[in-house]
C-alpha cells in the first residue's frame, strides 16, 4: 500500500483520454486500486480517478461515510467503478460547490445532471449498474470526467463562482475538513 502523490491541474496527465481496462484481477489493477485508496484516504477525499496519480486507465473510485458532524453529507457507497459509462435520466442540471485533489484550495460552482444512471465494472471486472442523484451523481460525474482529462473548472460556467476555499467560505475556518466537494 502507497499513498502517491496526487498531480496538479497543469500536469498533462490529467488532460489525457484513459485507456479502458482489459486484464481484471492481476497485481497492477489491484494495487492501483490499493494505492487509491490509500492516496484518498489520505488526502480526505470524496472521489479519486487514476490519472490523478498519473495512470491513464479509466478506474475511479469514491466514497462519503455518513459523518455526525455533517449531517447535510449525503452519503455515497463506497465504490471501484472500471470503464464507466453514464446515461443522464434527467436533462435538468444543478449546480453546486465542487473541489478536487488535483486542484488544491479552490473550489468552483459547477452544473451537474441531477439524475444519472451508470454502469460499469467492479475490481474483479464483473458488471454492476447504479441509479444515483443529487451528490452521489455529482461525485461520478466529476470523477468519469478525470478519465476524459476535463477538470471540474472548465465546467463552471460563470468564473466569479471559483476561488479559493477560504475566501469562498471563511466561516469553515483554516482547517476544513469536510469531505464534500473533494474530488
Ligand atoms: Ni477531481
Amino acid at each position: 500500500m502507497a499513498v502517491r502523490p496526487v498531480l496538479r491541474m497543469g500536469h498533462p496527465l490529467l488532460l489525457q483520454v484513459a485507456e479502458p481496462v482489459r486484464e481484471f484481477n492481476t497485481p497492477e489493477l489491484d494495487a492501483l486500486i490499493e494505492d487509491m485508496f490509500d492516496t484518498m484516504a489520505a488526502q480526505n477525499g470524496a472521489g479519486l480517478a487514476a490519472p490523478q496519480i498519473g495512470v491513464g486507465r479509466r478506474v475511479v473510485i469514491f466514497g462519503v461515510a455518513a459523518n455526525p458532524r455533517y449531517p447535510d453529507v449525503e452519503p455515497v457507497p463506497t465504490t471501484v467503478l472500471i470503464n464507466p459509462e453514464i446515461e443522464v435520466l434527467d436533462e435538468a442540471q444543478e449546480e453546486d460547490w465542487e473541489g478536487c485533489l488535483s486542484v488544491p484550495g479552490m473550489r468552483g460552482l459547477v452544473p451537474r445532471y441531477r439524475r444519472i444512471r451508470y454502469r460499469g465494472l467492479d475490481q474483479n471486472g464483473d458488471p454492476f449498474e447504479r441509479e444515483a442523484e443529487g451528490f452521489h451523481a455529482r461525485v461520478v460525474q466529476h470523477e468519469v470526467d478525470h478519465l476524459d482529462g476535463i477538470l471540474y473548472p472548465q465546467r463552471i460556467r460563470d468564473l466569479r463562482y471559483f476561488g479559493f476555499e477560504s475566501e469562498l467560505f471563511p466561516q469553515l475556518g483554516p482547517a476544513v475538513d469536510s469531505p464534500v466537494g473533494r474530488e
